[in-house]
């Protein structure tokens, strides 16, 4: 099969990539209203790029009608937010908060989570999660206008919260614990048990 983007429908080609460029970690958002009501979503466009400084990207698209999505808006207005954890625990919580709800109401008391104040940013982190990540807008960099148009919010991480009991005996995170779950295509998730190790090459 052969897919050429410029005839194929949007779509067709989300649908596509989200398949095949898999698994995908899913950056749970907090961010911050003018009016201090916190927004919570999952976004699965998301990685870190580099550690010096620790640079995070995720991609809250515009919406089926162009518009733009709720934790876009905070972040344009307060240029902050934080990334929580999405694990096993609370994989189900993490798929509920994707619900569109109106900008005043919360989904962190929809689904049941708390939280608890950041120390550097005014969005608050999630209460219960093994990490969060806080972080300053560097810059947005958007491409196109349509439905899944692409927001790259390109962020410097300026505090790590890591819960100890994640950690392995080296000090670093242990997968085994951290136990982090991710996205495939169509409805599928992954988990991250199924583990097998290799030493770099010299
Ligand atoms: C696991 C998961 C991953 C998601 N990844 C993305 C993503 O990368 N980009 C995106 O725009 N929406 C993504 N969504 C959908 C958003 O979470 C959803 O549109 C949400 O309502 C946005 O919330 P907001 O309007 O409060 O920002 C994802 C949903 C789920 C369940």
């Amino acid at each position: 099969m052969l897919i050429e983007v410029s005839q194929s429908s949007v779509l067709d080609v989300y649908q596509m990539l989200v398949g095949l460029v898999t698994p995908r970690p899913i950056a749970w958002v907090t961010t911050m209203s003018k009016t201090g009501i916190v927004n919570l979503a999952p976004f699965s466009f998301f990685n870190v790029f580099g550690a010096n400084p620790p640079v995070v990207v995720f991609s809250p698209t515009l919406k089926r009608d162009g518009t733009k999505k709720d934790t876009l808006l905070h972040i344009e207005a307060t240029r902050e937010f934080v990334i929580n954890a999405s694990t096993e625990q609370h994989a189900e919580k993490v798929n509920q908060s994707s619900a569109s709800l109106p900008p005043e109401e919360s989904e962190v008391a929809l689904i049941g989570m708390e939280t608890v104040p950041s120390i550097h940013v005014r969005p608050p982190r999630l209460l219960g999660v093994p990490f969060a990540l806080e972080c300053r807008l560097l810059e947005i960099k958007s491409f196109g206008t349509g439905p899944i148009a692409p927001n790259l919010v390109i962020g410097e991480v300026i505090t790590i919260h890591v819960d100890d009991a994640v950690l392995g005996v080296d000090g670093h995170p242990d997968p085994r614990r951290l136990k982090t779950v991710a996205r495939l295509g169509s409805e599928y998730w992954c988990r991250t048990q199924d583990l097998f190790e290799f030493s770099r090459p010299k």
